[in-house]
């Protein structure tokens, strides 16, 4: 069982006072609580004893105590003699809050995701049609199918980084691929190289391999800042350093063809692997010419994925890197899984050859989407700074008051599951900002705008109530 400390706890409410115009028990309890909705505190942890928590934040035993209680009694916690007080979630039907799984009336923006392309059933049809050719083989399939290899290696050449299929693995989905690289790169107590604000499951991968994260922060107006980045790299002689050049989740932003350059001779000379997600990285909105990718410029290891371009049901991802490293990763997957499913795999190869045209569509789609929600926001909250996102899915928005975790929990009231800033730093920091995703249709960007409005004037006045949901997942 993990047990937190109440200097780890007290990083992770950072400014939690602000919360709520109610009493301090109350606010300290919605923020614990928020923790755990959102999946920064797992489920078992064991919270810092009362005494100890109530000295580090400088508070009495008995609003702490009182904080306890609540989260008790709404199903947040249990405390039994001798193992202290531990996190978990209320069991459905226990409490009365509201339920945002699977009520049709409930926004999910917690996840940056798209349906579909319609392209995907047509495709299904004809991999039904390939599948029988390979019904006579094993199906474990660690590697993936040397065709699809093939189809992605072609791809990676024709944009500037000349590849092989023996460069290429085919992994489930993008997530699995950080997984296993962690895995097979990292060591306890290595130094893993972040950018924050991140990919929030990036960290608690590099993490459940033991390693100990280097923040290097980047901002909606500047970007990656460069300093930190040397310094980071300089100090702390990273083993791993995960990054997301093009384009950025959650600002947007792309990384300037010199900080590239500097970067990757960084990483050369402290031994550093860089671990490059391209999830999102054919995802310009601004009609900007293509990128090659990152790996193109020097040795680094390229995640991909179509989970953000054709559909994030294939699972469908991959690593590019150099053999020795393919056939390391590939063995470790053996702990945890034995291949990519087949099928999947196949509908893939039947969508690559359109995979162009498909990835101009998206981006006409989720171009329209972000011009929405911005002009939406400017209209509803014009007191937000909104930044103008170069790419990717998300607008990375300054609410102007570190009041975000305060913001994400009134926006359930209003029928909106959106994840807090601090969910993508690893640091309780972010406070001031949110993540709005404008990847999901029109009038579902309205409805999260007016419940954001809705929940932004009830910040200014009442205390707040949370529903029960376990959204653990941000993608
Ligand atoms: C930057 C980044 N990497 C990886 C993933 C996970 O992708 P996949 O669905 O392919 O596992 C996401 C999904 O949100 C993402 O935003």
């Amino acid at each position: 069982m993990t047990s937190l400390s109440a200097r780890a706890l007290g990083t992770l409410i950072q400014n939690w006072r602000t919360s709520g115009n109610g009493p301090a028990y109350a606010a300290l309890a919605d923020r614990i609580r928020l923790l755990v909705l959102d999946g920064r505190l797992s489920l078992g942890t064991r919270l810092p004893a009362e005494r100890e928590l109530a000295s580090h934040l400088g508070l009495s035993r008995t609003t702490v105590s009182a904080a306890y209680a609540d989260l008790r009694e709404s199903g947040y916690l249990d405390s039994m003699r001798g193992s202290g007080s531990v996190v978990r979630l209320p069991s459905r039907g226990a409490a009365a809050l509201p339920d945002p799984i699977g009520a049709p009336d409930f926004l999910d923006f917690s996840k940056a995701t798209l349906p579909a392309v319609p392209a995907v059933a047509a495709a299904a049809e004809r991999a039904s049609a390939l599948l029988p050719s390979f019904l006579g083989e094993s199906g474990f399939d660690p590697l993936g199918l040397r065709v699809l290899r093939q189809a992605l290696a072609d791809r990676y050449t024709a944009r500037g980084l000349p590849t092989d299929a023996d460069e290429v693995m085919i992994t489930i989905g993008a997530q699995h691929a950080i997984g296993l690289l962690a895995r097979t790169l990292l060591s306890r107590g290595d130094r893993a190289l972040v950018e924050t604000p991140s990919y929030p499951h990036a960290f608690e991968a590099l993490r459940s391999s033991g390693a100990r994260l280097v923040p290097v922060p980047v901002t909606t107006d500047e970007g990656w800042d460069e300093l930190a980045l040397e310094q980071a790299f300089q100090r702390t002689s990273p083993t791993l350093g995960y990054l997301m050049p093009d384009y950025h989740n959650p600002t947007g932003r792309s990384m300037s063809p010199e900080l590239r350059a500097r970067t990757l001779d960084l990483a050369a000379r402290q031994g550093t692997t860089l671990v490059v997600d391209e999830t999102m990285g054919e995802l310009g909105l601004d009609g900007q010419a293509a990128r090659a990718p990152f790996a193109a410029a020097g040795r680094a290891v390229t995640i991909g994925s179509v989970g953000k371009t054709i559909w994030g049901g294939l699972r469908l991802g991959w690593i590019r890197a150099d053999r020795e490293l393919i056939q390391r990763a590939s063995r470790a997957r053996f702990a945890l899984d034995l291949g990519t499913p087949i099928f999947e795999q196949l509908i893939l190869l039947e969508l690559l050859p359109q995979y162009d045209r498909i990835l101009e569509d998206r981006r006409d789609y989720l171009r329209a989407g972000r011009d929405h929600l911005v002009a939406r926001l400017a209209e509803r909250l014009p007191q937000w700074s909104v930044p103008h996102v170069e790419g990717g899915l998300t607008v990375w928005a300054n609410v102007g008051a570190p009041v975000s975790s305060q913001l994400a929990l009134a926006s359930r009231n209003h029928g909106l599951v959106i994840a807090a800033g601090p969910r993508f730093g690893i640091d309780g920091v972010f406070e001031r900002f949110i993540r709005i995703p404008f990847s999901h249709p029109a009038e579902l960007i309205d409805g999260a705008v007016d419940a954001l409005a809705a929940a932004w004037s009830d910040v200014a006045r009442t205390p707040l109530l949370v529903g029960d949901e376990d959204l653990a997942s941000v993608v």
